[in-house]
This record gives C-alpha cells, sequence and structure tokens, in this order.
C-alpha cells in the first residue's frame, strides 16, 4: 500500500494506493472511524458495475452502508441534482455522525463533496474515485461543486475529504478516452512540477498504454504527491494552485467551443501545446523542451492541434469570459523549463492569435 498525506492542519488527510483496495477499504474505514453510517453516491453506471460488491465488502467488515445514486453524466452536475440527492439523505434519517463516500469518476466526486459540504452544513465524505483523471486530479484537494447553466463549476465549496482510496486496479476495464483523459492530467503535473516525472513518463510509455498495474501505481502516486504538495502550499488557489491550470486556459476554450465534443483531457493536451508555443513566442520556453513536450503529449495518443473546423472566435470569446480571467484579461501557465512555470497575464492577443490560427 502506498501512502500521502495531504497536510492541512486538522484538515489532513491520506490517499491510499493499492492494487485491490475495493475489496479492503471496509477494514481501513472501520478502523478509522470516521462515522456510524455510510452512505455511497454513485451514478447509475458505477452503481452497477460496483456498487453491490463494494456495498458487500463494506458489509463484510461490519460497516454499516448503503447506496443512492444519480443518472451518470455531466448532465447530472447540477443544483437539482444536489438537491434530490439532499432529500434522499433527509429521507433516510442522515445526520451529522453519518458519511458520504464518492464512489466513481469527477462528476460522482464533485457532487458528492459538495452535498457533503452542504448537508446540514457539513457532513464527513470520502472519495473512491474510479478514473484515472479523478485518481490524479479532483479527488485530491477539496474541490467540489456543481455547475450552473452560465458555466461549469460556478457553484462549489473547498471542502476536504476524510480519505482518499485508490484502486489502480479498476483502470483494466476503463475505456481508453477515459484513460487519455487522465493521462494529459499526468503529463501535466511532469511539465509543470517535475523534470525526472517527466523523463519517467518518456520512459514508461509502453507500460503505461498497457495498463502495467505497479508502474501506473507509480505513476499515480506521483501525480498525487504533487498535488498534495501543491494544496498543502495553497489550498484556496489564490498563489502556486493556479499552477495546476496548465493547459486550461486555451483547453477549457476549445472545449466549450466545441460544446463539450472534445473531452477534457483531449482539450487540455491541445491547451498545454498552446501554452508551450506561447512561452516559446514570449521567449521564456526553449524551443527545444517544447519539440519535447509535443513529442511526449502525441506519444500518449493526445492530440496536440486545435481541430481546424472550430471557431476561433468563439474560442477568443471564452477565453475572455474565462471565469478566471481578470477585467477580460485570461491568464496563462506558461512553462520556463521542463518542470516550472511561471503564471502571467502578459501575452499579447497577437501571439494568442497566432498560437490558435488553423
Ligand atoms: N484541478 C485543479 C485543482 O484542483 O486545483
Amino acid at each position: 500500500m502506498k501512502e500521502i498525506e495531504v497536510g492541512l492542519g486538522e484538515r489532513s488527510y491520506p490517499i491510499l494506493i493499492k492494487d485491490g483496495l475495493l475489496h479492503e477499504i471496509g477494514d481501513d474505514i472501520k478502523k478509522r472511524n470516521i462515522a456510524k453510517r455510510y452512505v455511497v453516491v454513485s451514478d447509475a453506471h458505477v452503481a452497477g458495475l460496483l456498487g453491490e460488491m463494494f456495498l458487500n465488502s463494506l458489509k463484510a467488515a461490519d460497516v454499516q452502508a448503503e447506496l443512492i445514486t444519480f443518472p451518470q453524466g455531466e448532465v447530472s452536475k447540477n443544483l437539482e441534482t444536489v438537491a434530490k440527492l439532499a432529500s434522499k439523505l433527509a429521507l433516510i434519517g442522515v445526520d451529522r455522525k453519518d458519511a458520504l463516500i464518492a464512489l466513481g469518476g469527477g462528476v460522482t466526486g464533485d457532487i458528492t463533496g459538495f452535498l457533503a459540504a452542504v448537508y446540514m452544513r457539513g457532513i464527513p465524505f470520502i472519495q473512491v474515485p474510479t478514473t484515472l483523471l479523478s485518481q490524479v486530479d479532483s479527488s485530491v484537494g477539496g474541490k467540489t461543486g456543481v455547475d450552473i447553466p452560465e458555466g461549469k463549476n460556478l457553484v462549489g465549496s473547498f471542502y476536504q475529504p476524510q480519505c482518499v482510496y485508490i484502486d489502480s486496479n479498476v483502470l483494466s476495464s476503463l475505456p481508453r478516452e477515459e484513460l487519455l483523459n487522465g493521462l494529459a492530467e499526468v503529463i501535466k503535473y511532469s511539465i509543470i512540477y517535475d523534470a525526472s516525472f517527466f523523463e519517467y513518463l518518456e520512459k514508461n510509455r509502453t507500460s503505461i498504454l498497457d495498463l502495467n498495474l505497479p508502474v501506473l501505481e507509480e505513476t499515480i502516486r506521483i501525480c498525487c504527491t504533487i498535488k498534495a504538495k501543491v494544496v498543502e502550499a495553497d489550498e484556496r488557489e489564490s498563489g502556486l494552485r493556479r499552477i495546476l491550470n496548465f493547459g486550461h486556459t486555451i483547453g477549457h476554450a476549445v472545449e466549450a467551443a466545441s460544446d463539450f465534443a472534445i473531452a477534457h483531457g483531449m482539450a487540455v493536451a491541445m491547451g498545454m501545446e498552446a501554452a508551450c508555443k506561447l512561452a516559446v513566442g514570449k521567449s521564456l520556453f526553449p524551443s527545444e523542451d517544447a519539440g519535447r513536450t509535443k513529442e511526449l503529449i502525441r506519444s500518449y495518443g493526445l492530440p496536440v492541434d486545435i481541430p481546424k473546423e472550430l471557431d476561433r472566435d468563439r474560442i477568443k470569446a471564452y477565453l475572455k469570459t474565462d471565469k478566471k480571467a481578470v477585467a477580460g484579461r485570461p491568464f496563462f501557465v506558461l512553462p520556463t523549463t521542463i518542470g516550472k512555470v511561471t503564471v502571467t497575464d502578459d501575452v499579447p492577443e497577437s501571439l494568442i492569435d497566432q498560437v490558435i490560427a488553423r
């Protein structure tokens, strides 16, 4: 078992990583004594695949648990779902001595974390992420929330889990596109924080893409360690945490301009390549390093070019209204060397135009 501590004073918590952990969580939860009863929250798809096995493993450890579900997909990530789930919790008599367990991908973690943050003004929750993206990113760091028609993640809260349980084995049955979504974030960590991890990803590409579990587990451990360090330094994203948005400024705009037909990871891959080009254009980043990053992204089967058919004016309009833009000026996370980035809003519009041009 690999264990990483997210050190946030009284809100500190462990991230536990192990092949097959899903079957053993009950014993660990029992030992931690977080609540008297647990409500597992899952989407209908994950509940169908893993729900029964997970509940049985909790019950075998004498952990009192039940399961509630919501329909699968980002369309469910809204206040209506939170209200419906809150009603279910109230109907089964959940109180402050109980806790929620998010079993699923990023949408499930975000909804469940937010529900835990607001139900009875806050009850404990546990993250059990089942996609690579949620294992290396969204389950760690306490960002929770839902979408509103005006934008994604516009209503939410920083609310840390009590524990994060990661079973690398669930990745064996993950659809390829879901794996690639996660790999874009994995590559992101190496470029923003760790040149030796970048080399690790260069060397271990075949093992990672072939789902070699020990290598995947080590990859997840390194990503979670980096994320933990960043979150410890800046829990509420007023400084360092912004580096986690590398590739996301243009990435989010591409995602939105495609009406979300382009998956998050693919858009982030294009956004990372665009950010590298902006950094080269500003003479911040050597072009040979940009060549290596482009090669790494491509070698994992991720796209680097923004599709020709996407409307560039729409991309630019989204850049200006990005929720992290200040007075219409988007900020960018730009690499200065592999393993280091800087955050700036000082990027001429002409350079952005050049980089996103067809
Ligand atoms: N996914 C970015 C963050 O957690 O800050």
